[in-house]
């Protein structure tokens, strides 16, 4: 499906070369290391990641990606979705619709590859018009400490897989590398 991006902007899988302009990007939407570090290490390390780019012609203005996330609800209890995030869009590009194309289409594709649900740690005016509610009204709460409530979100893709499950979600432990 397509959505409204501004002219010439095209959303597509992260290619091979794509690596320092996706860190770029990040550096400069978050005005931190910790995002570009983390979406390099999860690249390297980690299977069943989708890193996808908004792109103008030669330029990636936009990034987000996807990660296992784990619901650990008792012994051998887990089920597996995603994570979005970091979602980042060049600051000389925010406020055009790119940051919502990109998660659309990643919610999107999380679907139509079966995961039950997608869960994102962000700003709580942005993220529920995408479909995502708070992960606590469903019994899910995130493993990180001092969480607010209300910042933890999910987005439930797959309902009969979702049935009577809660518990703590747990994130790559490349999320908690600092340095
Ligand atoms: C958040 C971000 C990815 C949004 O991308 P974008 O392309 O600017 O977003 P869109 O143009 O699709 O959507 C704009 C809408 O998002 C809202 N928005 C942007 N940042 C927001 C925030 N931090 N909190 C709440 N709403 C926000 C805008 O107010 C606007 O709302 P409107 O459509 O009701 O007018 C981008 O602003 C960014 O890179 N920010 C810095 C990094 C960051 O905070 N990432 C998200 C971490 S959770």
């Amino acid at each position: 499906m397509a959505f409204k991006l501004p002219p010439g902007v095209i959303i597509a899988e992260e290619r091979p070369w794509d690596g320092e302009s996706v860190g770029r990007v990040n550096r400069a939407a978050f005005e931190s290391e910790y995002e570009a570090l983390l979406v390099d290490r999860l690249r390297e390390r980690c299977p069943g990641i989708l890193s996808l780019v908004a792109r103008k012609g030669d330029q990636v203005v936009g990034h987000v990606l996807f990660s296992p996330v784990r619901i650990r609800q008792g012994e051998g209890q887990d089920l597996i979705g995603r994570g979005l995030g970091p979602l980042s869009v060049l600051p000389d590009r925010q406020g055009q619709g790119i940051g919502s194309a990109l998660c659309r289409e990643g919610l999107q594709r999380m679907k139509a590859a079966g995961h039950p649900f997608v869960v994102v740690l962000g700003h709580s005016g942005y993220y529920p018009r995408f479909g995502f509610t708070q992960s606590s009204q469903h019994g899910i709460r995130c493993a990180f400490e001092n969480v607010p409530d209300e910042a933890f979100m999910i987005c439930i893709l797959k309902p009969a897989s979702m049935k009577g499950v809660s518990g703590v979600a747990y994130y790559r432990p490349e999320f908690d590398e600092t340095a």
